[in-house]
This record gives C-alpha cells, structure tokens and sequence, in this order.
C-alpha cells in the first residue's frame, strides 16, 4: 500500500527504539521507501546497521558525515519523504521540535520538511505529564505535526501509566492512514459486515463457520483509509479493529440483524461480507445439555434466521449502493447471479470454497464482482488488494 512512498523514521533515545526495527521491516513490507534518521542517543539503543538492515538504506544519524549520495541531505531527505514518523519520541526531541531547534540530523530533517509528520512519544508517566512536555506537545500539534497517543502500561522504569509506544502495528496503521491512499470516500458512510456468527446450543456450545472475517476486515480498513465513516458490525473474531473503525461487536445471527438494520439506513454503502448462519436452534436450553446414557443419538430442531441481506436490499434507499458475497462450492456464477437478483443487490463478490487461493482464514480471495451487466473476475490477490479492487467498482456506481 506504499509502493512508490518515501517515508523517514526518526528514531530518538529511548528503549522503544527495539520496537521501531519492525515498524520499519513492515513499512518496507507495504513497499515504502524508508530511511532511518536516528539521534546520537537513540544510537546507544539499536545500532544503525540494524536499521540499514531492516530498510535497506543508509541510516543516518551524524550530521557530518560526507558520505552521502546527496550534497546537502537533511534538504533532499526532506522534500524527498512523503511522511516523516518519530517513534520513539523523547521529551528532549518533543521540546526542540516545539522551539525550532536543529542540532542535529533528525531535528533538521524535521524542520525543513513540509511533508506530514507523526510523532510517537514514549517516555515515563511523569516525563509525559509535566506541563512543559504537555506545552511542547501541544505547540508541536498547532504546528501540524500529528500526535499518536502513547499507550498505559509498565514502563521500562518500573512505574505504571501512561508513556508506552504504542505497538508497530498500530504506528503502521497511523502511517497507512495518512498516505496510502487518496480520501476518495470521504463524506460516505459504509456499513461493513464479517466475520462467523455463533448460534448457541446451551450455555458451552454453538455451532459456528470458519470464516475468519479476514476479507470484511480488509474492507473496512480500505474504505476507512479511503477516508469514509465506516462501521464494522463484526462477529468473533481474532482480528483487532482497523484504526479509524468504529466496531460494532455481535454473536449470533439475531445480535447481527439488529445492528445492521439499525446502521442500515445511515449507510451509503453497505457491504456484507459475514458468514452469516442460516438457522439457529429452536431453543437454547438454559443448563448444559448432559449426555443421557439411554440415548445413543441427538438431534437439535433449527429455525431459520432472518435474512439480513436481503431485508436491507428490500428497504433499499435512493443511492444507495448494496454489495453481498456468495460463498459457493458449485455452480459458483450462476448461484451468485441468483443471490445477486434475489437479495436486490448492486454487487456480489463471489468466491468458491474449491478454488486454490480463495475462501476462509487465507490472506488471499479469488473474486469474481458480479453486477447486472458485468462479471469481473480479479484473479487471485490479497484481501488487502481485493479489497481495493471491490471499493473501486463500489465507486464506479456513486
Ligand atoms: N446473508 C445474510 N443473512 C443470512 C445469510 C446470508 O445477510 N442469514 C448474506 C451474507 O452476508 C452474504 C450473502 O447474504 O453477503 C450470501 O450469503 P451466502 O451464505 O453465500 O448465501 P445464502 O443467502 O445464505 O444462501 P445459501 O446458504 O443457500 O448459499
């Protein structure tokens, strides 16, 4: 997602520097362009090589240094980056930043660069909380830099609060959010469904699917990147929310119609990408079910659920685009058409369980984009990219 990008880490003294080599191993990982920039302090933390590994390029952290590939670096870094990351971010850095300090690489970079600029900061609760660091944080934001909170927990000193870097993959996140994509759905509202629902039996068991909600979650991280208000009706999952996401966390079927039909018709997309199950037990007995020694079988009596899809497709507004999957083992076009004209959809994405690639708990789909007068087939990609792929023909019908 950041092929073609130029990102600078700068990376300042504090024991948070070891967590900064993954962050800079999943920026190149996304297809960013990064370079290192570290203060002589951040130095006695990781060493440079251990950045140069990681990206691929020269760490800098001398200012003087002539062996360079530019004449003056700190102005070709600069104008060069389309993001600048600070992570960790000491109280020192915060407090030159604030007043326009340039002694060394990193805060020189920083002011001559008019790219955005995120800043971690990591220190003691203490540190954090005294009025100067607050003040500096509170300039450096009026100067434009973007603050991402650090987290509460232990600390490297011992004490507890607030102070701690928050975990590369979340910096990641923060850095996809300001340049991965162009905010070409800002303004919508997108509704977005994934994951299994669980359709309990008595208080132990349920029965269940294995969707992995990997392919809903990708849509709500892409839309959201893409700079709409997304809302995530999710069922359980391992999945932690996309940032931005505002997440709606249900169980079952039922749980799962009622948020959607509420969030429904607030939604100028909605995109239902759960394995929704089809019945649900007649009863869920109160106490757990024992094994009965005369019986050698059981059988459990099942109703159907609401079909959540195809009431919102009912109800559907004026503009409004609606997309559904259909996971199938056969006949995999002309089952999807059908659900397609059945459910009053605009879009169906279809993928078979037979197809290599394609289906649940992968990080890849195989999709065909079904509308009335087109079939697409998108080959085998990552959910990130099918994802993509998905918004971009949602957004052709806007
Ligand atoms: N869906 C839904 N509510 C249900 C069942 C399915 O909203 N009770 C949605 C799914 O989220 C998906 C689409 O309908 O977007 C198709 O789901 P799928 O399981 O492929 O098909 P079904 O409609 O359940 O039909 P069948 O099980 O017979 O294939």
């Amino acid at each position: 997602m950041l092929s073609g990008k130029t990102v600078v880490v700068g990376v300042t003294g504090g024991i948070a520097a070891y967590k900064t080599v993954t962050l800079v191993g999943e920026l190149k990982k996304q297809g960013a362009d990064v370079h290192v920039v570290m203060t002589e302090n951040a130095t006695k933390f990781v060493t440079p090589l251990t950045f140069e590994v990681r990206s691929g390029n020269r760490c800098i952290s001398d200012m003087w240094d002539r062996n360079f590939d530019y004449d003056v670096k700190h102005i070709s870094l600069a104008k060069a980056a389309d993001l600048i990351i600070v992570a960790p971010a000491t109280a020192n850095f915060i407090a030159k930043a604030a007043n326009g300090i340039a002694d060394d690489m990193l805060t020189t970079v920083i002011l001559a660069a008019k790219c955005p600029k995120l800043v971690a900061p990591a220190m003691n609760t203490a540190m954090y909380d005294n009025p100067a660091t607050q003040d500096n944080i509170k300039k450096i934001t009026e100067y434009g830099f973007k603050l991402i909170e650090p987290a509460e927990g232990l600390l490297a000193c011992g004490d507890e609060g607030k102070g701690k870097m928050p975990e590369p993959e979340e910096l990641l996140q923060h850095v996809l959010s300001e340049i991965a994509c162009e905010k070409d759905m800002q303004g919508l509202s997108v509704l977005v469904t994934a994951g299994p629902t669980q359709e309990a039996i008595d208080p132990v068991r349920y029965i269940t699917n294995h969707s992995s909600g990997k392919m809903g979650y990708a849509i709500a991280q892409a839309a959201a990147l893409r700079g709409a208000d997304v809302t995530l009706v999710s069922g359980r999952t391992n999945l932690s929310c996309p940032l931005g996401v505002k997440r709606i966390d249900v169980t079952s079927a039922e749980d799962m119609y009622k948020a959607v039909t509420k969030a429904a018709p607030k939604s100028d997309i909605v995109i239902k990408a759960a394995a929704v199950a089809d019945f649900t037990p007649k009863t869920t007995a109160y106490q757990k079910i024992k094994k009965d020694s005369k019986s050698k079988d059981m059988s459990i009596e099942f109703k159907p659920t609401h079909d959540i899809l195809k009431e919102v497709g009912q109800k559907k507004k004026k503009g409004q685009i609606i997309c559904g999957f259909a996971m199938e083992t056969e006949e995999l076009l002309a089952n999807a058409k059908k659900k397609l004209e059945s459910k009053n959809l605009d879009m169906i994405c279809a993928n078979s369980l037979r197809t290599k690639g394609a289906g649940f708990q992968g990080d890849t789909n195989v999709v065909t984009m079904i509308t009335k007068d087109s079939t697409t087939e998108l080959g085998q990609l990552s959910k990130t990219d099918t994802a993509q792929r998905i918004l971009d023909a949602l957004m052709l019908m806007k």
